[in-house]
């Protein structure tokens, strides 16, 4: 098999991550199914996505054909069968639970012809922990986009050992194909690599707070100015959802038993009161506020 053979994709799963993927699919000329078990999530996808392809047109990134072209390439499903029966590559892209991806793949495994590829987007479940739900293992592996999709440039194609040579080139030309930087990791790692640089910066910016050395704005602050970084640890919590980071930090803490892996009690304590970044309008930041949209 070799990239000529990939026309289906499918996308399971339309939050912050699914939808854009997706996109980006149906941008690259596949013919594309976005799949969520909620009715509102793809309705909240489409809107997103006719919003920031709207954008796209009038700032003359695309022009209005291929936008439309893209979309008449786009479907959206809550039917498992519909979206991955077709399908010869599938981006799995659900919450960050372990148990729930084993799940869909032990479905999709079922569902999807043969041949297809299964890849998953997690932020940090290397995919021999999932690939073994699977009669495929040869053909599941980790692409690992970043958020937000339609904006970042970059995907960790990571191959596990029971990943197959093909699997891997296939995936890399699928990511050149929706025009994606694709980098190949020939090993797994819990967290790949840029998600465990940041995970030691995000948890240093955290006990500097916990502890009372500074505040997080000033922490933020410090990051922005001194380090250059275009956004502070804080604020790219609230921007990627601190749901999705504490999901995170559980399953490497589930993974490796080490105490300096636990979430910490404030990121604990977020969580709990829905506080969870841009997309409930507070985290670290208040969002609600007509005046600045960013508030403390
Ligand atoms: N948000 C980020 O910054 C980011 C970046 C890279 C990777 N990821 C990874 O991408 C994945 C999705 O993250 P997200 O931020 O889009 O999460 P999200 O919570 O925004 O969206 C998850 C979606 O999955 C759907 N879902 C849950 N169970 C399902 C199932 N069994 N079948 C189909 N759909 C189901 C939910 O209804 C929801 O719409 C996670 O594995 C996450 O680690 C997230």
């Amino acid at each position: 098999m070799n990239i000529q053979n990939i026309r289906h994709v499918a996308v399971i799963g339309a939050g912050s991550m699914g939808h854009q993927i997706a996109m980006l699919a149906a941008l690259g000329g596949f013919s594309t199914t976005l799949h969520d078990i909620r009715e509102d999530a793809l309705h909240d996808a489409r809107n997103k996505l006719e919003e920031i392809m709207g954008k796209w047109v009038s700032k003359g990134k695309i022009s209005e054909a291929d936008k439309e072209a893209a979309f008449n390439r786009l479907s959206m499903t809550t039917d498992l069968q519909e979206a991955a029966g077709q399908a010869d590559f599938v981006i799995e892209a659900v919450v960050e639970k372990w148990d729930v991806k084993r799940d869909v793949f032990q479905k999709l495994d079922k569902i999807a012809p043969a041949h297809a590829i299964l890849a998953t987007n997690s932020s940090t479940i290397v995919s021999s922990l999932i690939a073994d739900a699977t009669r495929r293992p040869d053909k599941v592996l980790n692409m690992h986009f970043f958020f937000p999709p339609l904006v970042m440039d970059c995907v960790e194609v990571v191959k596990g050992e029971h990943t197959s040579e093909e699997t891997a080139q296939i995936t890399m030309d699928v990511c050149h194909k929706i025009n994606r930087t694709a980098v190949l990791l020939k090993k797994e790692i819990s967290g790949f690599i840029a998600n465990r640089i940041l995970g030691k910066l995000q948890q240093e910016a955290l006990f500097l707070y916990e502890n009372g050395y500074a505040d997080f704005k000033d922490i933020d602050l410090i990051c922005t100015k001194a380090l250059n970084h275009p956004i502070g640890p804080f604020a790219l919590m609230d921007l990627s959802g601190i749901d999705v980071g504490y999901y995170v930090m559980q399953q490497r803490y589930r993974e490796t038993g080490d105490p300096a892996h636990k979430p910490p009690k404030s990121i604990e304590e977020k969580v709990k009161a829905g506080h969870l970044g841009r997309k409930t309008g507070r985290g670290w930041y208040d969002y609600t506020s007509s005046e600045k949209g960013v508030k403390s």
